[in-house]
């Protein structure tokens, strides 16, 4: 089945120069990007993406991470694309990520691991419509 998830280019890969290689990786597994916008994100913008995790020992410092220079946040369209695209990511922990995963290859640390993807098919819903409001959710 054909659907949609949320894909962010985290600062810190950003800042390392591979933003280049990680679209290439969704490419060559078949999420092909359909929305993609470059932005810099308000620490208020950040929080209200990871509210879910507002209860978090470590919501104050992600938050402060991901709003500490500019990401790449994009649409990725494939066949059971939420799953293809954690499989692609591999663990949050890149020091437990599958060797190959864009963690284990672009992460430094569990805070610093390079990538964010939905996790399901409501995440995947409330992310899209956070970076992308009124985006047409028909697949295709
Ligand atoms: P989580 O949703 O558990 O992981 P994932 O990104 O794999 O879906 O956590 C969200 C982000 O929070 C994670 O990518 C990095 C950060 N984080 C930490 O900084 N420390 C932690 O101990 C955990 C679990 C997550």
């Amino acid at each position: 089945m054909s659907e949609l998830t949320l894909a962010i280019i985290k600062p810190d890969a950003v800042k390392k120069h591979v933003i280049g290689d990680i679209i290439s990786h969704y490419e060559k597994v078949g999420l092909q990007p359909v929305a993609i916008r470059m932005m810099h994100l308000s620490k208020s913008a950040a929080q209200g993406f990871y509210a879910v995790h507002k209860a978090r020992p470590f919501f104050d410092s992600l938050t402060t991470f991901m709003s500490s220079g500019p990401v790449v946040v994009l649409v990725l369209s494939g066949e059971n694309a939420i799953k293809k695209h954690r499989d692609l990511m591999g663990a949050t922990d890149p020091a437990k990520a599958d060797k190959g995963t864009l963690r284990a290859l672009y992460g430094t640390n569990i805070e610093y691991n390079a990538v964010h993807g939905s996790d399901g098919p409501d995440t995947a819903q409330f992310e899209i419509g956070y970076f992308f409001p009124g985006m047409d959710l028909v697949t295709r």
